[in-house]
């Protein structure tokens, strides 16, 4: 497997789709927030998601999950699917995007990249681990982040 990128600007500025379920049954949310490295001797992509959000329960209950990233050209369809949830709109079939299966889950076919991820781990981020300012800026409303690793089995 070989990937070359720049990951401070892939997230942060690219953003990406989480996506996890299955090819009938799957939720997908745009993320800036993660990571790739190594744990236990793993190529591993560490993604951060709320526990309001659609997908978090989709994280919860499949063992899979794919981080795909984009082209300019549809920072649209990430934009609305990072503002509206699932439980609001049928992000399976209108989110302007077109689901693919891959192993044990789904991308789409506009991606530029997926990384398919086999989920290893989940710890949430407690606030007393963090500190105060972060705390009290990003968690007034107790909307705490679960990180979830998983390792990279495949990159398309
Ligand atoms: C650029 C951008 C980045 C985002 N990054 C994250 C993130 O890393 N973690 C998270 O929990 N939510 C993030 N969000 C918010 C979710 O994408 C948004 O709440 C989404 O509507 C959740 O959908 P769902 O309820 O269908 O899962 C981001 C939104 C945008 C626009």
């Amino acid at each position: 497997m070989e990937l070359t990128m720049d990951i401070f600007k892939q997230f942060d500025k690219k953003w990406a789709l989480l996506t996890a379920g299955t090819e009938n049954d799957f939720n997908t949310m745009t993320i800036s927030w993660g990571g790739l490295g190594t744990i236990w001797n793993k190529p591993v992509a560490t993604v951060y998601v709320r526990g309001s959000r659609l997908t978090h329960e989709y994280m919860d209950n499949n063992d899979y999950f794919t981080v795909s990233f984009y082209p300019e050209e549809n920072k649209n369809e990430l934009k609305v699917l990072g503002s509206v949830s699932g439980r609001d709109m049928d992000k399976m079939n209108a989110s302007g995007l077109t689901p693919v299966k891959t192993a044990g889950t789904v991308t789409f076919e506009e991606a530029e990249v997926t990384l398919v991820c086999r989920k290893l781990f989940r710890q949430r981020l407690l606030k007393e681990n963090m500190p105060s300012d972060v705390a009290d800026s990003m968690y007034a409303d107790n909307d705490l982040h679960d990180m979830y690793i998983g390792e990279v089995v495949e990159i398309l």
